[in-house]
C-alpha cells in the first residue's frame, strides 16, 4: 500500500509518500523557518498563508519523485491535530480535496504518533511492543507503544515541552529560531557541569516533566547578569542545558522501561536530534541492555513520511475518516489512556 502524508501542523509543508509503513518513495520538505527567524519564532498567520501558497507544489513534487500519479496513491494520510489550528487547516482541508477527487481513503493521524512512527522508516525490526519517547517543540511524553494505533501515556509535560523550552533559553541567549539546534551547536564548546540548574520535583507521577521552572530560571540568570553588566558564558550554559534536559529524560525513561518491563525504547521528535539527548540514552541503554532505536536527523523534526507511515498503520487498523474530518489544536493520542497519572 502507498500511501500520500501531508503534514502542516506548523512551519513545514511537508508532503511524501510511503509504501507498506515502511519505505519512502519521496519525501518532500517546505520549510518556512528562515521567514519566521526574523520575528522570533513561527508566526501562526504567516504559516497558514505559506502553507496555502507551497501545498499543491508540494503535492505535485512528492509524486513527481515517487514517480506516481495520483491514481496511484492507495490512501491520503493528513495530520489534523495537534498543531496551529489555521496550519493544520491548510493541510486538512487540501487532503479531504485530494481524497474526494480521486476516491481515496481519507486517513487521519495525530502529530505526536506520526513523530513516533518515524522509527519505522529507518529500523525494520522496530514493532510495537516497545516505549515511545517523544520529544519536541510542543509535545514531551513517555507512552508505551502497545500496538501501532495504541499509546499508554506513563508521563507527559505538565506545561512546557522541552524543545520550547530550548527555543525559549535560546532566544534569551539571543540565539536565533528555531533556537534549540544553536544550543546544541553552543554546547560543543562549553562545560557542562559550569552552571547547577534546578530540577523539578513531581508530585504524583513521577514520570510526568516541568520544564518551565528551568525556562524561567535561565532567562532570569541572563536578564539578572545583563542588568549587572556581568558575562554570562553561552557555551557553557548551553552545555549546561543540553545535559540537564538530556538528564531529565534519559532517568525518566529509563526507569519507566524498567517498571514497565520494555526493553526497546524508540525516541522521536525534533529535539531526538539533540545531540546530548541521543548521547546520553544511548549510553543509559547500552549500561542497561535495552536496545534504543532514535531517527536519522532528517527525520527527527517535521515531516509527511512520518505521517504517512502512521497512516498505512491507521488504515489498516480502521481509522479512516470522512469529509466532516476536522483540525484540532489539541488532542490526545488515539487509544490513550494514562497507565499512572493521578493528577487526571
Ligand atoms: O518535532 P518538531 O520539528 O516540531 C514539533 O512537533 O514541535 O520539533 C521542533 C523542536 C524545536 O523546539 C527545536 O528547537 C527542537 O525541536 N530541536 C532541537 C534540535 N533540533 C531541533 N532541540 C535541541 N537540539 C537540537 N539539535
Ligand atoms: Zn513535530
Amino acid at each position: 500500500m502507498r500511501i500520500l502524508g501531508i503534514e502542516s501542523s506548523c512551519d513545514e509543508t511537508a508532503v511524501a509518500i510511503v509504501e507498506d509503513g515502511r519505505k519512502i518513495l519521496s519525501n518532500v520538505i517546505a520549510s518556512q523557518a528562515s521567514e519566521h527567524q526574523k520575528y522570533g519564532g513561527v508566526v501562526p498567520e504567516l504559516a497558514s498563508r505559506r502553507h496555502l501558497e507551497n501545498i499543491l507544489t508540494v503535492v505535485k513534487e512528492a509524486l513527481s519523485d515517487a514517480d506516481m500519479e495520483l491514481e496511484d496513491v492507495d490512501g491520503i494520510a493528513v495530520t489534523f491535530a495537534p498543531g496551529l489550528i489555521g496550519a493544520l487547516l491548510v493541510g486538512v482541508s487540501f487532503a479531504k480535496g485530494l481524497a474526494l477527487a480521486a476516491g481515496k481513503p481519507l486517513i487521519p493521524v495525530h502529530h505526536t504518533e506520526g513523530h513516533a512512527a518515524a522509527n519505522y522508516l529507518v529500523h525494520p525490526d522496530l514493532k510495537p511492543p516497545y516505549l515511545g519517547v517523544i520529544v519536541s517543540g510542543g509535545h514531551t511524553r513517555i507512552a508505551a507503544v502497545t500496538d501501532y494505533t495504541t499509546f499508554q501515556t506513563i508521563g507527559r509535560t505538565r506545561d512546557d515541552a522541552a524543545g520550547e523550552c530550548f527555543d525559549k533559553c535560546a532566544r534569551a541567549m539571543g540565539f536565533p529560531y528555531p533556537g534549540g539546534l544553536h544550543v546544541d551547536q553552543n554546547a560543543q564548546q562549553g562545560n557542562p557541569l559550569a552552571f547547577k540548574l534546578p530540577k523539578s520535583k513531581m508530585e504524583g507521577n513521577p514520570y510526568d516533566f516541568s520544564f518551565s521552572g528551568l525556562k524561567t530560571y535561565v532567562v532570569n540568570l541572563l536578564h539578572h547578569a545583563d542588568q549587572i553588566g556581568e558575562a554570562i558564558n553561552k557555551q557553557d550554559l548551553s552545555a549546561s542545558l543540553q545535559k540537564h534536559i538530556a538528564d531529565v529524560v534519559t532517568e525518566k525513561a529509563i526507569a519507566a522501561a524498567k517498571e514497565f518491563g520494555y526493553r526497546s525504547i524508540a525516541l522521536s521528535g525534533g529535539v531526538s536530534a539533540n545531540s546530548g539527548v541521543r548521547r546520553a540514552l544511548e549510553a543509559a541503554c547500552q549500561k542497561e541492555g535495552f536496545t534504543l532505536y532514535q531517527p536519522p536527523i532528517a527525520l527527527c523534526g517535521d515531516n509527511a513520511a512520518m505521517i504517512a507511515s502512521q497512516g498505512y498503520y491507521n488504515y489498516l487498523a480502521g481509522i479512516t475518516a470522512d469529509e466532516s474530518l476536522n483540525a484540532m489544536a489539541s488532542k490526545e493520542l488515539h487509544g490513550e489512556s494514562l497507565v499512572r497519572n493521578e493528577r487526571i
